[in-house]
């Protein structure tokens, strides 16, 4: 009897407690959350959450990843009424992208529905800490995600450097478009910039008897629009799996950005509970806002300024004088590129010597730190004639800021001066390629890291030709506009900046854009760049790093003065390995070396048709190609047999006196972003 009382009791207790499990769980089925303060959520990497409650994914640290996961995984197996599945949910949330400098945004951030939290091998940037290159596309991810994407990544073809993307199971988008929402006033679409730092709303909304995914943005001050930007037809059933966590992740690459969450509803199987505005936590204060002066205030302070002004007014005209700028009309659409003379002058102490990072052909560079972000940045001084061309070349200018690519310096923006143009760039800490080179220092720069620098700018220069928007040639690809960033990767510099002879005045170089040694022959004969005259250049440069000189020697023996000529003999000697940098001590990949110094010649050939493409180029320096067979003994190296001369008057096609050749100084003839 006591016994039997006993186990009704545990049963009744047992009862209870899968009541209150169950009570759990449908609570559980949803949430909301306005701010972040004391909530129990997933965070992994550098995500935080802020004492008033905003939840920051990311900061402005570069390559950086931030995750914010809701702790339990939600059970897509059973509907609220039955024990058949269901994948019908819903959510929104309210974000903001505050990035560094005010047009360059740092990759995104990503709703993602994951059967796990364990994101390991998982890479930042376009991977938004979610996949990487190997894990993405596989259908066992089971993923799904709606990506806020700043960047314009070639690889995932993102269709534009703003645009909100579905993503299922690779972070190549299923469907995307470019950021805007649905004015119901108005009956018109509006654009949206993810990374205006304004917070906006997102409504993500699924339903498995329609099959549609629906994702709606707008302002956050605006009531959900009532069409959305996508509505893709999209069956779940073998995506999700029964268990699956809801979250966010979000990710920094060359550039960042302070990634924010300030509220977030969740249900599975309704409708999520609509955030209310009011009950959002508040941003930081940015920088340099300028919150609107009350009118008490206002006057007392005009007439202060009055009083100052008239009491100081010299002090005021030198002081503008100081920091005067030149701006016209036409320059108001490129408003953001735009860093103020003033910013420039503080970041650079004034353009003190100390900070002079290098000079040459094309003006002063100087190392600075920028006020309103403490970004380190290179500035470079262009002295620039404005008297024709300054519209083309500012647009070409800008359009360059657009360019991304890992192994290209970054260029931020622009200022212009009476007389002057001022660039501003990613600061590269390990200065030029041609220092790290040259140097007589040991150990040099050792031949995994050469074939690595060769190899990512070559896919620099291919994504400048062909996987860019528009073809952008170099025109000055060389050693020393090769800089090294902190990790010793080559990024190329300058891009198109050789094209500035065209349209300014003429610095104390030729008319013929480019540097002596590294010009294609045609150019001197038809004055025009072209995309072979910047794999000639390419291989050149290869040539150089692989033999560790310049490309003209006077002080050489005559047969090794120029480089490529010295190397195409060694080869029809039969001893092309000769030519290696003694520095490298043999320490180096027989195979890599020998492509690299074949292609080098390939890529020199006279005849430009003959030189492989920066596609060719890239495929042989990987090994997914292999170099035609070049016939020794032979001059006519490559795919359009050429006469028989012994040499292929590679450079010298520009009849250079020695003398010329020292004034040129191949090394110091520019400028150079970085180093000392
Ligand atoms: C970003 O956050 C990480 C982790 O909290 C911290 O180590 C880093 O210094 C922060 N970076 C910046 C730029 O604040
Ligand atoms: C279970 O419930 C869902 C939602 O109400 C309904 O659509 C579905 O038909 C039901 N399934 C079964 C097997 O009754
Ligand atoms: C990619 O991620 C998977 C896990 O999803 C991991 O096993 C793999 O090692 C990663 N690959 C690389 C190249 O990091
Ligand atoms: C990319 O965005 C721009 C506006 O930033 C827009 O004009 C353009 O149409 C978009 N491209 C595509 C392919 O949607
Ligand atoms: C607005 O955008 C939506 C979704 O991108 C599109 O279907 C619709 O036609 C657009 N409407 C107008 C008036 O442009
Ligand atoms: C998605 O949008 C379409 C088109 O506006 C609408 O018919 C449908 O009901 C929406 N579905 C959800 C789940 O919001
Ligand atoms: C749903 O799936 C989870 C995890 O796979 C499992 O533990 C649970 O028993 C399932 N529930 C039902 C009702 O099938």
């Amino acid at each position: 009897m006591v016994i039997a009382s006993f186990k009704s009791l545990h049963f009744l207790l047992g009862l209870f407690v899968s009541l209150k499990l169950l009570a759990l769980a449908q609570e559980e089925n949803q949430f909301i959350y306005h701010g972040f303060t004391g909530a129990n959520l997933l965070l992994s990497e550098i995500a935080k959450i802020h004492p008033n409650g905003l939840l920051e994914l990311t900061n402005t640290s570069k390559q950086q990843i931030g995750r914010a996961f809701f702790p339990f995984p939600f059970q897509f197996n059973t509907s609220l009424f039955n024990n058949s599945r269901s994948l019908s949910f819903s959510t929104q949330f309210a974000f903001s992208m505050v990035p560094e400098l005010p047009t360059l945004g740092g990759q995104g951030m990503a709703f993602a529905i994951s059967p796990s939290v364990d994101f390991t091998g998982a890479v930042a940037a376009q991977y938004f800490g979610i996949l990487n290159s190997t894990s993405d596309g596989l259908p066992s991810n089971h993923l799904l995600a709606v990506e806020l994407d700043t960047v314009q990544s070639q690889d995932l073809k993102d269709i534009n450097e703003s645009h909100v993307g579905i993503d299922v199971n690779s972070l190549i988008s299923i469907e995307s478009a470019p950021v805007t929402y649905f004015s119901d006033e108005e009956k018109e679409n509006k654009s949206l910039t993810l990374i205006s730092g304004h917070a906006m709303h997102v409504w993500i909304d699924y339903d498995e008897v329609e099959m549609l995914l629906n994702v709606t943005v707008a302002p956050v001050t605006r009531t959900k629009p009532t069409l959305p930007l996508l509505s893709t037809p999209l069956d779940l059933s073998s995506v999700m799996l029964n268990s699956m966590y809801v979250g966010f992740s979000s990710s920094t690459g060359a550039m960042a950005s302070n990634n924010y969450i300030l509220g977030w509803s969740f249900n599975r199987g309704g409708q999520a509970q609509s955030l209310d505005v009011s009950k959002l936590p508040t941003l930081p204060t940015r920088r340099k806002s300028r919150k609107k002066p009350q009118l008490r205030i206002v006057v007392p302070t005009i007439t202060a300024i009055i009083l100052l002004v008239a009491i100081s007014g010299d002090v005021f005209i030198i002081r503008r004088k100081k920091y005067e700028e030149l701006r016209e009309d036409w320059e108001q659409e490129y408003g953001p590129q735009r860093i103020s003379y003033k910013d420039l002058y503080k970041a650079t102490k004034g353009f003190t010597d100390k900070e002079l990072l290098g000079c040459g052909g094309f003006g002063k560079v100087y190392r600075g730190v920028l006020p309103s972000s403490n970004m380190q940045v290179a500035v470079k001084k262009v002295s620039h004639d404005s008297r024709q061309g300054t519209k083309e070349f500012v647009a070409e200018i800008v359009s360059m800021g657009r360019l991304r690519h890992r192994n290209l310096v970054q260029l931020f923006g622009y200022c212009r001066r009476k007389g002057e143009l001022l660039l501003v760039y990613d600061y590269m800490p390990n200065g030029s390629l041609d220092k790290l080179l040259f140097r007589n220092e040991t150990p040099s720069l050792n031949w995994g890291r050469r074939y690595q620098i060769i190899r990512g700018v070559a896919s620099a220069l291919l994504y400048l030709h062909e996987e860019w928007e528009q073809v952008v040639l170099h025109r000055d690809v060389k050693a020393s506009n090769v800089l090294l960033d902190a990790d010793l990767n080559g990024r190329l510099g300058d891009f198109g900046l050789a094209k500035f002879h065209d349209h300014g005045s003429t610095p104390q170089t030729t008319k013929v854009v480019g540097t002596v040694g590294y010009l294609a022959p045609e150019i001197t004969r038809t004055g025009k760049s072209t995309t072979c005259s910047d794999v000639f250049s390419f291989g050149t440069f290869m040539l150089e790093v692989a033999c560790g000189r310049k490309p003209v020697e006077s002080e050489r023996p005559p047969e090794e003065v120029v480089l490529v000529d010295w190397v195409l003999e060694c080869w029809n000697r039969g001893a092309i390995l000769g030519t290696v940098d003694p520095r490298i001590e043999g320490n180096h990949v027989e195979e890599e070396m020998e492509v690299v110094l074949k292609l080098g010649l390939l890529c020199t050939h006279r005849t430009p048709a003959a030189r492989p493409s920066m596609r060719q180029t890239v495929q042989y320096l990987d090994g997914n190609a292999t170099l035609p067979d070049l016939p020794l003994h032979g001059a006519g190296i490559g795919l359009v047999p050429v006469s028989n001369e012994v040499s292929r008057e590679h450079v010298l096609t520009i009849p250079i006196s020695s003398d010329e050749i020292s004034s040129y100084s191949l090394s110091d003839s520019e400028s150079i972003l970085s180093g000392r």
